[in-house]
């Protein structure tokens, strides 16, 4: 049995801890042979391959007394950057967990139980669902809205260097005044109520708009201005950062993705430019080997 997930691209501007896209790169776990301890076969680098690693950890949670198999693990969503590495993990072993114990859990309840772990749903629910997820988490219950992202290039930089989440919520104030919440959240209604009638020009304004979290993150992503600039020049519709960084996201035009792509490879950032496209499956378990 595999289980496939999505990596993931979460707030999409002013979305803060609520709104992500599942994108085309992926986290692939091979079930194997039972064993007497859990082995995770991976060349991920430095995570634990035995019962410490989070997606073993995650599984427990669910059911505590899953018979330990070997298992093989395989990812090109890279690591601390921005793009859900920890929560197509969290995915994959709550559905480990739902596959070995029989749980038969719905996508919903999925959702609630990798929200409680991760914190807050804007990785976990794309990954789970695909497409464009916009949720809201409070007492310990998701309410969550799947919808079809409207059909644009998605250009990424992927820095070379990892920006662990914790220190790029630390940036962030803890508190922010009334009146600025009240604009903040009136930027965010109307990038969601855009993206669902299709308006990309108008998503696009809204998401560079963002109160909530970017403009006390940019000094983390120095290649952050020179890549917004870029787009805003070529006509992209948006540039943001993916999740808490140091990713960076532009949403374009089809037609223009070749230029794009040239000028962003002509600035010689330390980093990986690609394009990616939106994942509509989500989490997939198959029995084909
Ligand atoms: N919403 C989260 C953040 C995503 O921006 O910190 C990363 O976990």
């Amino acid at each position: 049995m595999k289980i496939i997930v999505p990596a993931t691209s979460a707030n999409v501007g002013p979305g803060f801890d609520s709104v992500g896209i599942a994108v085309s790169k992926y986290l692939s776990i091979e079930v194997l042979e039972e064993t007497d301890e859990w082995v995770i076969e991976h060349d991920l680098g430095d995570i634990p391959s035995d019962a410490n690693n989070l997606l073993i950890t995650t599984a427990l949670k669910v059911k505590a007394d899953l018979i330990p198999h070997h298992i093989k693990m395989v990812s090109d969503i890279p690591l601390a950057r921005g793009l859900g590495s920890s929560s197509s993990v969290i995915v994959a072993g709550i559905e480990l967990a739902n596959q070995l114990g029989q749980l038969n859990l719905t996508n919903d309840e999925k959702l609630d139980l990798a929200t409680q772990i991760e914190g807050h749903p804007d990785n976990v629910a794309p990954a789970i669902f695909g497409n464009l997820v916009i949720s809201s988490y409070l007492n310990q219950k998701v309410n969550s809205v799947v919808a079809e992202f409207p059909s644009c290039s998605l250009v990424t930089f992927i820095p070379n260097y990892e920006l662990k989440t914790s220190d790029s919520r630390g940036v962030l104030p803890s508190e922010l005044s009334y009146k600025e919440a009240v604009a903040a959240s009136s930027i965010a209604n109307v990038a969601i109520a855009a993206l669902l009638t299709g308006d990309l020009t108008k998503a696009g304004r809204a998401i560079e708009s963002d109160l909530f979290h970017e403009r006390f993150r940019q000094k983390l992503v120095k290649e952050f201005p020179q890549v917004k600039a870029l787009g805003q020049k070529e006509g992209a519709y948006a540039t943001y950062l993916s999740g808490a960084g140091p990713t960076i996201m532009m949403l374009l035009p089809e037609e223009k993705t070749t230029t794009v792509l040239n000028k962003m490879e002509a600035l010689n950032l330390d980093g990986q430019v690609c394009t990616l496209t939106i994942d509509t499956k989500g989490v997939l378990v198959s029995e084909e080997d």
